[in-house]
């Protein structure tokens, strides 16, 4: 049985729908920004990618769901990476911010899960994205799609708390526990899952990464 089905299902009482999703966000992009730094959530992304699994990558990188790109942007200080980035989200005002941070990243329009990608990333980011998508195992899958072989996912999601509870009402996502993201992304086909709690401040209590990596057939 699935253990964790109970809550899934209550959290699609509350999913919303794409549409709705993108003017939601692009009512938000403008002070987007200033809320991550408020929740620290900027220093946390710093943190995740300098996990030692995380790669500078030689080819291309893709950021899904990015908002305004703070997740892109701290993977890009924290490697120096100067290669091909595309910044993927169903808001346009929240990419337009994200090219404002990101001047020489490549725009995509579109849904996590829906859009076809011309490219196979070595390295995918998606943070706070799959809490949205009514099948994140679907959203997972399409994800590691997109990964070239040994690709590296580096991945944020919404943990259970209070807060994100009440948070749900307004943003409309789901949370999960880390076992069951890290059973998720096992049954999506991801290989050396590692959780990567964030250490302080309000990322440690509302949310945790993960990294992952695509089966690489020749490895
Ligand atoms: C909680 S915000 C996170 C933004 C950014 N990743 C960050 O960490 O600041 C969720 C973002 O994902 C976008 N989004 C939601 N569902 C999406 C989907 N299915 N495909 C692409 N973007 C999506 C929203 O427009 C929004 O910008």
């Amino acid at each position: 049985m699935n253990t964790f089905l109970p809550s899934r299902l209550f959290s699609l009482t509350r999913l919303r729908s794409n549409r709705d999703m993108q003017s939601l966000y692009d009512d938000a992009a403008s002070g987007w920004q200033s809320g991550i730094r408020k929740l620290t959530f900027d220093t946390a992304y710093q943190e995740l990618v300098r996990h030692p699994r995380v790669p500078v990558a030689h080819n291309r990188v893709l950021d899904a769901g990015c908002g305004t790109g703070a997740l892109a942007q701290a993977y890009l200080c924290q490697t120096h990476y100067d290669g091909e980035i595309d910044l993927l989200d169903l808001s346009h005002h929240m990419l337009a911010q994200a090219q404002a941070s990101i001047p020489q990243a490549n725009i995509l329009h579109g849904a996590v899960g829906d859009v076809p990608l011309d490219h196979r990333y070595d390295v995918i980011l998606c943070a706070h994205v799959i809490e949205h998508c009514a099948d994140p195992d679907a959203a997972l899958r399409w994800l590691k799609s997109h990964l070239a072989p040994g690709g590296t996912l580096v991945l944020s999601v919404s943990r259970p708390h209070w807060c994100t509870t009440l948070v749900r009402w307004r943003w409309g996502h789901a949370s999960y526990r880390p076992d069951q993201v890290v059973e998720m992304m096992q049954q999506s086909g991801f290989k050396n899952v590692n959780i990567a709690p964030f250490k302080s401040g309000p990322p440690s209590r509302l949310s945790s990464g993960y990294i992952a990596n695509s089966p690489n057939p020749v490895a």
